[in-house]
């Protein structure tokens, strides 16, 4: 566990100040140059990252989660749910986008925010939490492997990253329900 003297928080936003956003949008385009956490691979700047924030803050099925090393907006991690139609999918929910900025890592901030994600969909009552990442990606992999993620998966053409294809590995965790009986989700059952 890494030791840290800095107060680590990991909130749901449902708004966020102009102040915030410019915070959240800095600890992204970082991200993105270093190499990861969103699809984008070239820094897209305050606006467009702004509106980015602003659209995924309206989508229902998408809720927002923002990481803070002392106060400051330094990664955010997205959690989508199935849509209303996919009844027979309802019990999963996917994790996206998520990233600590290069300046704030290292702290278990991370880890911090993948549980939290976890919370919040077992509190939404979904019993599968599934995830995706690229195979270069060798932190995230050690982290959600060190969380209890499967992998069920390698996509051969994930993506194309500076003209090369790029594998991806595909992960679930099966999630606690938060109260009550756990559900045996093994196929068949
Ligand atoms: C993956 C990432 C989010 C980790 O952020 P972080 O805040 O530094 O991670 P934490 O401090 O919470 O560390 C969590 C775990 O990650 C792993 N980890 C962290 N830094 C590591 C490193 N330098 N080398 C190997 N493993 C490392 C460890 O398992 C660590 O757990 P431990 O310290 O308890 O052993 C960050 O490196 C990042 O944003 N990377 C680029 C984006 C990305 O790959 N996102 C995932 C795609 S969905």
């Amino acid at each position: 566990m890494p030791t840290t003297e800095h107060a680590l928080l990991v909130e749901r936003a449902e708004s966020l100040n102009e102040a915030e956003l410019a915070e959240l949008c800095e600890a992204t385009d970082a991200a993105i140059i270093e190499g990861g956490g969103f699809g984008w691979l070239e820094p897209q700047g305050r606006e467009a990252l702004t509106r980015h924030f602003r659209g995924v803050l309206l989508v229902p099925a998408c809720e927002l989660f923002v990481a803070r090393l002392d106060g400051v907006p330094v990664g955010s991690a997205q959690l989508i749910r199935p849509p209303r139609n996919n009844e027979a999918q309802a019990f999963a929910a996917q994790l996206t986008h998520a990233y600590i900025a290069p300046y704030a890592r290292g702290h278990g901030l991370a880890r911090l925010l993948v549980r939290r994600v976890e919370e919040r969909a077992a509190a939404l009552g979904h019993r599968v939490l599934n995830l995706d990442v690229r195979e270069t990606q060798s932190t995230a992999i050690a982290l959600f492997e060190s969380l209890g993620y499967t992998r069920w998966g390698t996509h051969p053409a994930y993506a194309r990253v500076k003209g090369r294809t790029t594998a991806g590995h595909y992960y679930y965790k099966l999630l606690e329900p938060p109260h009550g009986r756990t559900l045996d989700m093994r196929a068949g059952a």
